[in-house]
């Protein structure tokens, strides 16, 4: 019973949006509500964000200022909330999408003068993949923006989505009065303080000369004329659909003022699912199963370059965690157990003997983790839906100390188990390409090697358009392919076999003419 009881308390989700859209101070808002921190400013620096490429060193302290605030785990009215924190930097995107795998539902931050940018589209896209539900914060209504109408309607355009909102803005900008919220019918006026806790006003109805009082008799009929018109065009909030992924309700408030987030919170609690049942290649491993199950969504390197050991972040699936018990590492058929496993409270990092479904751990890592590893009790599972990407980006990456060739195979090693990228070796040349989505992880890898591991690296030149990793069941095509083009064959770290394409004409013109192999961008085929 007590397993089912903690399932249904749980709420696990991310915080998504463009730069600067206001996720850091929605989240540390959030925490406030929650006590889990006691002044705003805590949580600020919780981000890669505008920060030149160059600048190795501020990308360390925020990296491991992100270890603390990865997962921020608090209590409030009786329910656990996990946020996880993604990355807002776009070279980052695919921790974003690793992130995603381990949330149940997300919250998606617009600000309400820019709409919709196109980080928040393919954050977005990927949430619909996968029908995780989503709400939708409209932020920095303080500021003069795009009218409701309008933004609402954008957000079904750019995001696919159907929206419906759940509250309504009063003015915005300097004449910003407040929010109705549509969810709970009240009135909340707005005082524009940075630290206070919002303050309702009981309305019974719209009709209710209160709120004639309270907003101005102009305001009030503005906001019954566009309530009414809300309610012609979008349908009524249905909780089923949006659980489905079918319907997204939109809030409307602002973060920095401390405005629409408790409106927000007391809404996701209700609405928002608890944790949900995940697929892996053997079956649908459901979160009230007795035997503990998790998967590693992401590791992360201690800051600390004395210590090479790393933090793996386990999502548990079903069962219950347990301090220093033995668990099954699937990949590598090994029986493991962890004497100090770490929950992530809101800025604190503390030990913990138990952890419930919908919960993170992180467990000390000597570097038997890899990205997308399950722990079981025994049982063989594998958990869908962790794929690495075709990466866009691509340079050699040679030796550029001899004395150190030893120290760079473990580090590029390690840091592609921590997903910062991957790893391809030409099948003639045997030279070590490394592929990325952004620009930054070639700067952060070169700089790990270096202050981690005391290995130098060196990049050099690559033409490559994109790679496919690639399967046949005609062997006769496949070897042929292998045999015309064996200077664009790579292998993958799984051994797997990859084309790496020059160009998107040599990728189509190869497509077209081996029409019995298959090119797959995902890892996951
Ligand atoms: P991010 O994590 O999505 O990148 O955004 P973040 O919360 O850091 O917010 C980006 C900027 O927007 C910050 O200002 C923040 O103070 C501001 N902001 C957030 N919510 C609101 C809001 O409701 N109204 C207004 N007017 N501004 C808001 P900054 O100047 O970039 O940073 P800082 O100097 O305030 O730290």
């Amino acid at each position: 019973m007590k397993l089912e009881d903690e399932i249904k308390r749980r709420r696990t989700f991310a915080i998504i949006s463009h730069p600067d859209a206001g996720k850091t101070t929605l989240t540390e808002k959030l925490l406030l509500y929650g006590g889990a921190i006691q002044i705003a400013g805590a949580v600020k620096s919780n981000k890669i964000k505008k920060t030149a490429t160059s600048d190795f060193m501020e990308i360390e302290k925020q990296r491991g200022i992100s270890v603390a605030t990865s997962v921020m785990g608090f209590e409030y009215k009786n329910f656990k909330i996990n946020i996880l924190d993604t990355p807002g930097h776009k070279d980052f995107q695919e921790d974003t999408y690793r992130t995603l795998t381990a949330a149940d539902s997300v919250i998606v931050v617009i600000d309400v003068a820019k709409g919709v940018e196109p980080q928040t589209e393919k954050l977005v896209e990927v949430c619909r993949m996968r029908n995780i539900p989503i709400i939708v914060f409209i932020n920095k209504l303080d500021r003069h923006g795009k009218d409701g109408f309008e933004l609402l309607d954008e957000i079904e355009q750019k995001l696919h989505i159907n929206v419906t909102p759940l509250s309504w803005p009063i003015n915005m900008g300097p004449e910003f009065k407040g929010v109705y919220s549509i969810f709970e019918q009240k009135l909340n006026l707005f005082t524009p303080s940075k630290q206070t806790i919002e303050e309702y006003v009981e309305i019974n109805s719209l009709a209710d000369p209160i709120l004639d009082e309270m907003a101005g008799p102009k305001d009030a009929d503005i906001l019954r004329e566009e309530l009414e018109i809300a309610t012609q065009v979008y349908p009524v909030f249905d909780k089923q659909t949006y659980l489905d992924g079918n319907i997204s309700p939109v809030f409307f408030g602002s973060a920095l003022n401390n405005f629409g987030v408790m409106e927000l919170l007391n809404c996701f609690i209700q609405i928002a699912p608890n944790p949900l049942p995940y697929q892996t290649e053997e079956r649908l491993v459901l979160p009230n199963e007795e035997a503990f199950t998790g998967f590693v969504f992401k590791i992360h390197a201690n800051l600390d370059p004395n210590h090479r050991d790393r933090i793996a972040f386990v999502r548990v699936t079903s069962g219950i965690f347990k301090r220093n018990v033995f668990y099954k590492h699937v990949r590598t058929n090994k029986k493991m157990r962890y004497s100090s496993p770490t929950a992530f409270m809101a800025q604190k990092k503390s030990l913990i003997d138990e952890v419930y479904p919908g919960d993170i751990v992180g467990l000390h890592d000597t570097g038997n983790f890899k990205i997308g590893d399950t722990l079981t009790e025994g049982e063989v599972l594998n958990f869908k839906g962790m794929p690495s990407f075709s990466p866009e980006l691509f340079k050699y990456i040679e030796n550029a100390d001899p004395m150190k060739s030893k120290q760079l195979a473990k580090g590029i090693d390690q840091l592609m188990d921590e997903g910062v990228a991957q790893l391809f070796v030409g099948k003639t040349s045997t030279r070590k390409i490394i592929g990325t989505v952004g620009a930054l992880q070639f700067e952060v890898i070169e700089y790990r090697l270096l202050h981690e591991y005391g290995a130098k690296c060196r990049y050099e030149h690559i033409t490559l358009y994109k790679t496919a990793w690639i399967t046949s069941n005609n062997q006769a095509q496949l070897d042929d392919f292998i045999n015309r083009k064996s200077g664009s064959l790579a292998v993958d770290k799984e051994g797997r076999l990859v084309f790496l394409a020059e160009s998107k004409y040599s990728l189509d013109l190869a497509m077209g003419k081996y029409k019995d192999i298959e090119f797959h961008f995902t890892s996951e085929f």
